[in-house]
């Protein structure tokens, strides 16, 4: 008995690796090595494998929430920091063919990690390198790679124009490639919409290793990247439409206590944020401040696409509970205020600061978690004053809520994957700084369901957040398909199950192909 039963053992321990042709490393990097062998750029320079004396620090450099720093999920069998277009497409292959999967990282900003961590066998796909920034101020428009980071893109077209920018986030160490594919945001969504409102064409790799463009691509696929997250391909690069802005805007930052009426101007904000003429953008930001404030405050935190003396009036009719005043103002150009939404002075800081790829206060040893809502109604003064009292005591919460209205309202909800647009007030990021659990976030967000959208509670894709449902283990997509996309979720499955209908490009929240 034991004898046979080791004879079955070998002889399946032989068939294993021809059964699943799982991979060697080495079999793996002669695969890339074959495949990318007429690329101009060699693409053993961007190769790194654990025996590689780089491999930590590379692995490292772009991990942005060490919440998932954990011997088990952090093992690639290779990184590639794809130097050349044809190093996209040999990955792809190669990926494939060794049954490994893919985990594509622009700037590493998913709150999930999801762009560098897996407890499968994966590879990293590395795009740090791939960022030139191409520019055309006489057609408006610009070329992008996907490694670019906000900081950069806004940094170039400072430096062509003082008229021109592009509606994206605030923290300037985000990925383009990531950030646009989730939609994207920023303080110019209420005037211009999202990222993708704004982007006329992309160069993707498919998943048969193929460079296609928005013509070749087709429209139902350059409809889906636009915000249906990363299911179906790698981008490239992205082919922007600028916007205009004025040469002169201005920014304010006014912080209230409970005991300054903090709730009362709240309630007002609510009713009012989302209407002001589109120009303005004022987002609330509540957290405690540490010394020498030592007190849990709100943030009304603002920019005008315009001059003071004509944003004073404006506020002093509209919105006269925050008492702005000329002297919490600063008038500035639109690039300046990229630093100012990141608390740093424009006056002191060099804006090639834009360019450091690792300043963000938010990243080092703090592990992080982030959910979203979204607001239709407002939320009565009574529950406010129970959430301000929530949040404070958790002590590592910081909240964000961003208002929509303009431009939003204007877009009709099928135009792209995000669904988002007309009839929401405002948007919450809760940022939790993780102490010991999690519960004291959980309470919060459980306390925010009767004031948030309801069936579904929405949520925003690029505020990743793997508990409003995943892929596998029994779970239904349609449950994150419905908060992420509603309507539009069908849509991304009909493309996805057209496009990659085996599902090579997925994580625990892509789109699905109809048969899986
Ligand atoms: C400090 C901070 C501030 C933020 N502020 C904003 C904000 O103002 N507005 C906003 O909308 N969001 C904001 N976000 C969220 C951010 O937009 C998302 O986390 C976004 O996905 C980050 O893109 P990335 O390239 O840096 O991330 P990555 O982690 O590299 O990628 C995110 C996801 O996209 C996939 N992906 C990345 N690149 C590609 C590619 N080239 N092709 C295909 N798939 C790809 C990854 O595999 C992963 O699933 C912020 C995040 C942080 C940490
Ligand atoms: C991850 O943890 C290791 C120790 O296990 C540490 O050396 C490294 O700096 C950490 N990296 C990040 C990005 O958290
Ligand atoms: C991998 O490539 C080899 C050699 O080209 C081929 O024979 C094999 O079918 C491929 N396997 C997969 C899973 O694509
Ligand atoms: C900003 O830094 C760049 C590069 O280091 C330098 O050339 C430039 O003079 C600096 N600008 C200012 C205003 O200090
Ligand atoms: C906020 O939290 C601090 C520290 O836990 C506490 O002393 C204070 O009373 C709280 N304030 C409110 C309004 O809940």
């Amino acid at each position: 008995m034991k004898t046979s039963g080791i004879v079955v053992l070998s002889t399946l321990l032989l068939l294993i690796p021809l059964a699943t042709s799982h991979p060697s490393e080495e079999a793996f990097v002669e695969c890339l090595k074959n495949q990318a062998s007429m690329s101009p750029k060699p693409i053993s320079q961007a190769i790194f494998t654990p025996k590689s004396p780089e491999f930590v620090p590379t692995l490292f450099a772009y991990f942005r929430n060490s919440r998932f720093n954990t011997t088990t999920k952090r093992n690639p069998t290779a990184i590639i920091t794809a130097m050349h277009e044809t190093h996209v497409q040999a990955t792809v292959i190669c990926t494939k063919n060794h049954s490994l999967l893919l985990r594509v990282r622009s700037g590493g900003h998913d709150y999930e990690g999801l762009s560098y961590v897996s407890s499968e066998p994966f590879v990293i796909l590395d795009l740090f390198n791939l960022r030139s920034i191409d520019i055309d101020i006489q057609a408006e428009t610009a070329w992008v790679q996907a490694g670019a980071t906000l900081g950069e893109l806004y940094y170039s077209i400072s430096q062509k124009s003082k008229v021109h920018a592009f509606p994206g986030g605030v923290c300037a160490s985000v990925g383009t490639g990531g950030h646009f594919i989730g939609a994207g945001y920023g303080n110019l969504l209420r005037k211009h919409g999202l990222s993708v409102d704004n982007i006329i064409d992309a160069k993707i790799v498919d998943v048969n290793g193929k460079i296609l463009d928005r013509k070749s691509m087709g429209e139902d696929v350059f409809w889906a990247i636009r915000g249906g997250g990363a299911s179906f391909g790698v981008i490239l690069s992205w082919n922007l439409k600028l916007v205009s802005v004025p040469d002169v805007v201005t920014f304010f930052r006014v912080e209230k206590a409970l005991e300054e009426g903090a709730i009362d101007i709240v309630y007002k904000w609510q009713e009012v944020a989302d209407k002001l003429p589109e120009d303005i953008f004022i987002r609330l930001q509540f957290q405690y401040r540490g010394a020498p404030v030592n007190k849990f405050k709100v943030a009304f935190i603002a920019q005008y696409l315009g001059k003071i003396e004509t944003l004073i009036p404006m506020m002093n009719q509209q919105f006269p509970q925050l008492c702005l005043k000329e002297t919490d103002c600063i008038e500035t150009s639109w690039v300046e205020t990229t630093l100012l939404w990141q608390e740093m002075d424009p006056k002191k800081t060099n804006l090639t600061e834009l360019l450091n790829r690792n300043t963000y206060p938010a990243f080092g040893p703090s592990p992080f978690k982030v959910k979203s809502d979204y607001v239709k109604t407002s939320i009565p003064k009574l529950a406010l004053e129970e959430l301000w009292k929530k949040a404070n005591q958790t002590g590592n919460l910081v909240m964000q809520w961003s208002p929509y209205g303009g431009k939003m309202s204007q877009i009709p909800e099928s135009d792209t994957p995000f669904p988002h647009r007309a009839g929401y007030k405002f948007k919450i990021q809760y940022w939790y700084y993780v102490s010991e659990t999690l519960v004291e976030l959980q309470k919060v967000y459980d306390f925010m369901a009767t004031y948030a959208s309801q069936s579904p509670r929405e949520a925003f894709l690029n505020y990743r957040d793997l508990d409003v449902g995943t892929n596998g283990n029994g779970c239904d997509p349609s449950v994150f398909g419905a908060k992420y996309f509603k309507g539009n979720f069908e849509r991304l499955r009909k493309v996805k199950t057209e496009f990659d209908p085996d599902n090579f490009f997925r994580n625990e929240q892509s789109i699905p192909p109809l048969s899986a």
